[in-house]
């Protein structure tokens, strides 16, 4: 998937996020169904990042729950609730969560023993949290700015999709 993206092994993070950014319109414009394009973009960026596990949890709101969405990777908790872990406090604060170290993260909770460190974004839609992105790498301090930059882009296509998509 790599090279059918165009990315050569040696780009940098950085470009790697640029090189994405000009191929979500294309990969996400086309289809209306959210399930579909949520599916892909964690496909996609499973396969640029080599991450461990890449999703969404989508919030059931009659449940007032952190729901598992469409993921790649292990089999991951289907359910997350307030104050506990670090998707929910992406849920509760609205902001994103950077963990170097997941184990120093206190009510982490591991669906895999192999996850070192996490990086989970809010996607807010009208002021309101309606999912999170989840990303787990098994290498301590993986995630550094240039993924928060690249991931912040993502989330704002995300929120301003949200709604279109059925
Ligand atoms: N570690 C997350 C739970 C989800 S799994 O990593 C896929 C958390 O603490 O919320």
């Amino acid at each position: 998937m790599a090279e059918s993206l165009g990315l050569s092994p040696e780009s940098s993070r950085r470009e790697r996020y640029a090189e994405l950014s000009s191929r979500w319109e294309a990969l996400l414009g086309a289809e209306p169904n959210r399930v579909a394009n949520l599916a892909n973009i964690a496909a996609v960026l499973k396969e640029a990042f080599g991450w461990h596990w890449v999703g969404f949890y989508l919030v059931d709101f009659e449940r007032d729950e952190l729901v598992l969405g469409p993921f790649q990777g292990p089999l991951a908790c289907t359910r997350l609730f307030h104050g506990k872990g670090v998707c929910a406090a992406a849920w509760d604060t609205k902001e994103v969560q950077l963990v170097p170290d997941v184990h120093a993260f206190e009510g982490h909770v591991a669906c895999s023993s192999l996850t070192a460190s996490e990086l989970v974004l809010p996607v807010v839609v009208n002021g309101q949290v309606v999912a999170v992105l989840d990303i787990d790498s098994v290498t301590p301090g993986d995630f550094i700015s240039a993924d928060v930059e690249g991931m912040n882009a993502l989330m704002d296509l995300l929120s301003n999709q949200w709604l279109v998509w059925e």
